[in-house]
């Protein structure tokens, strides 16, 4: 189920989440009222690997597990976020992520992402070197000689 609103439940959890280390309290204020609350069961696929999708996710309680469609798996915890790529390029999602138990998100529409970055430009600085860590970390996976 899914909830909206800036309530002190929700500041309190964006205060706990690294990605947003060092925003002001009006940032925070702002930020939650762009982002919806949600909680899924084990085993929710929550992205879809060539399928389209338009929100960014990030994670406030429990683990994921990406699986791109090479193989490779990466597992995902507290404070990650994913399902930026498709919101920053438009393209279908690039890999599979499905809750390893109950798991309690944030979830940030396409509109809303953009809004975001706006509000706390260091959200887009987090957001672009985790990027680029992904994608070293996916090339040096896919150069490895066999
Ligand atoms: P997106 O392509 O929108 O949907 C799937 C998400 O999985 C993707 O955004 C990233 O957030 C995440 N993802 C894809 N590949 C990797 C990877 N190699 N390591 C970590 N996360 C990834």
């Amino acid at each position: 189920m899914a909830s909206r609103g800036s309530n002190s439940n929700k500041i309190a959890l964006f205060k706990n989440i690294p990605l947003f280390d060092g925003l002001t309290s009006r940032q925070v204020e702002q930020i939650s009222r762009l982002a919806d609350e949600v909680e899924v069961r084990e085993g929710k696929r929550l992205a879809a690997a060539g399928e389209t999708g338009r929100e960014l996710f990030i994670i406030v309680e429990g683990r994921a597990t990406v699986k791109t469609p090479r193989g490779r798996t990466v597992r995902l915890d507290r404070g990650d976020f994913f399902g930026e790529m498709s919101l920053l390029d438009g393209a279908v999602r690039s890999a599979t992520v499905t809750a390893d138990g109950p798991m309690k998100l944030l979830v940030i529409g396409q509109r809303e992402f953009w809004e975001l970055l706006h509000t706390a430009p260091s959200i887009s600085r987090k957001i672009m070197s985790t990027l680029a860590a992904r994608l070293r970390d996916a090339d040096a996976a896919y150069s490895k000689v066999p």
